[in-house]
């Protein structure tokens, strides 16, 4: 690729303002409070495909909220790349945890990003990592060095579960036929030790109801001669895990994927220092299944974990009282076999056999998905992996994640293509959490990966 370097370093002021222009409009897909926020973010991002030199370019309606797909196609008998990203982001809460708002983006250094890194919520998942596909396709078509096709498919849902998506996907196979799909929504170990990700976990997602007593009561009156909701799902929850950290629902782990001596003794080449882990995180120690270690345990193993719980009275002071209901938030990562409405199934089954009859249990599966691998003895894979080569200067690591884009999965079974996960983040990088941002560096180093990648994969499959 003539010219890379030069044209971000021409165009890099540009490139960080137009990023910030994005990250200021507040595109929560789980709050409908902000669903005008979310629109105008599809309109921002038809336009900014149409100046980055795509031919076509369309809001895409669906059930919920619009795909902006857009597409360039030079020539039908070369390959064509397809780019996913998500203009959609989490909730920003808890608001008084930003140093800064979150919509309000600011530059600040940080010991992980000398360089500095964008503070905003969506600067690293996606709004950041999906506009630096915008701008290597700008690069790209200005200076004539767009070597096959592209298909940009964009969407406002991901982080609620992707369901318009899916629609659109189903209905959509011809128009999204693709040689390969491109993403950018993961991370990397290090800025000095890039990685590509190789794998991604699926999820079960469900919340749990408890019903005691038909009413809230005195807890002196009633105290000890009747189930209290709260004590009684505690109980429940605690008993999801033995003495080993395993998970106790029968038949959970019947289907799990278990890595050979020699794929875990290749996983624990990859540089990881356990103090610095823990010191990151401020905590005494690590906690996690028996027999695996801590890479092990966030990214081939299976986790069942509480992601919030309520009931009874919270509020200042004292009262009191035993609820009658009490409720949680449960997630289940699952790993590659491990079929989520099966998972859903058997914790459903389980959870309400072990209710002691003084209360009734009700299970509300949420969403959920299929998790993902990424072979790497494939053309795609060698097109990413030397692109990092002649970027970064060292052959990257392949690197299973622990988190998930469930639509990835499907995007295999209707698209029946192969995913490659380019992500440029830094798990210190506090997506989904206050002080999310993204290192301007590894913006530009995206920027200056991405274009290789569509080089070397048209000269392999030459
Ligand atoms: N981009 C993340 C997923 C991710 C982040 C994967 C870092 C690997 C490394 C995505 O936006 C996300 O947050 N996914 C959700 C699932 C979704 C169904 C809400 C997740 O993993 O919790
Ligand atoms: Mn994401
Ligand atoms: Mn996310």
């Amino acid at each position: 690729m003539n010219d890379v370097k030069s044209y971000i370093e021409k165009n890099k002021e540009r490139f960080l303002n137009e990023l910030i222009d994005l990250l200021k409009i507040p595109s929560i897909s789980a709050d409908s409070a902000y669903k005008n926020d979310v629109l105008a973010t599809a309109e921002a991002v038809k336009t900014r495909l149409e100046e980055a030199g795509c031919d076509v370019v369309e809001i895409c309606q669906t059930p919920g909220y619009p795909v902006v797909y857009g597409e360039k196609m030079i020539d039908p008998s070369l390959p064509t790349v397809l780019v996913y990203g998500h203009y959609d982001v989490q909730p920003p809460d808890p608001l008084d945890l930003w140093d800064s708002p979150a919509f309000e983006p600011v530059i600040k250094k940080t010991d992980k990003h000398p360089d500095g890194a964008i503070f905003a919520r969506g600067a690293c998942d996606d709004k950041g990592q999906m506009y630096m596909h915008v701008k290597a396709m700008e690069f790209m078509t200005k200076t004539n060095q767009l070597p096959c096709n592209v298909k940009f498919m964009i969407e406002g849902e991901e982080e609620i579960g992707s369901e318009s998506l899916s629609w659109f996907v189903e209905n959509n196979r011809e128009k999204l036929a693709n040689d390969v799909i491109l993403i950018s929504d993961t991370g990397m170990i290090a800025n000095d030790v890039p990685s590509i990700t190789t794998g991604l976990r699926g999820l079960s997602y469900v919340e749990v109801e408890v019903t005691g007593p038909n009413r809230d009561l005195h807890s002196g009156l009633y105290g000890g001669a009747v189930a209290n909701p709260i004590n009684i799902l505690t109980q429940m929850i605690a008993s999801l895990h033995d003495e080993n950290n395993h998970i106790t629902i029968p038949g959970f782990y019947d289907d799990v994927e278990e890595l050979s001596t020699e794929e875990r003794a290749e996983m624990a080449k990859a540089p990881f220092s356990l103090d610095a882990y823990k010191e990151a995180l401020d905590i005494g120690d690590v906690h996690g299944e028996k027999g695996y270690t801590t890479n092990e345990r966030n990214s081939i193993r299976p986790t069942l974990d509480v992601n919030g719980i309520w009931g009874g009275y919270t509020g200042e002071g004292a009262k009191t009282v035993i609820a009658s209901k009490a409720y949680a938030k449960i997630s289940m990562r699952l790993v590659p076999n491990q079929d989520w409405v099966k998972i859903t199934e058997l914790f459903k089954n389980h959870f309400e056999s072990i209710a002691p009859k003084s209360v009734t249990v009700k299970v509300s599966p949420h969403h959920g998905g299929q998790g993902y691998v990424t072979p790497i003895d494939n053309i795609a894979y060698q097109a990413a992996s030397k692109a990092y080569e002649t970027t970064f200067g060292k052959t990257p690591i392949p690197q299973r994640s622990g988190g998930s884009i469930p639509i990835v999965a499907l995007f295999e079974k209707e698209l029946k293509s192969k995913t490659i996960l380019m992500g440029f983040g830094l798990d210190s990088d506090a997506i989904h959490s206050p002080n999310e941002h993204f290192g301007i560096w590894n913006y530009l180093k995206g920027i200056e990966t991405i274009p290789y990648f569509y080089q070397n994969f048209v000269a392999l499959n030459r």
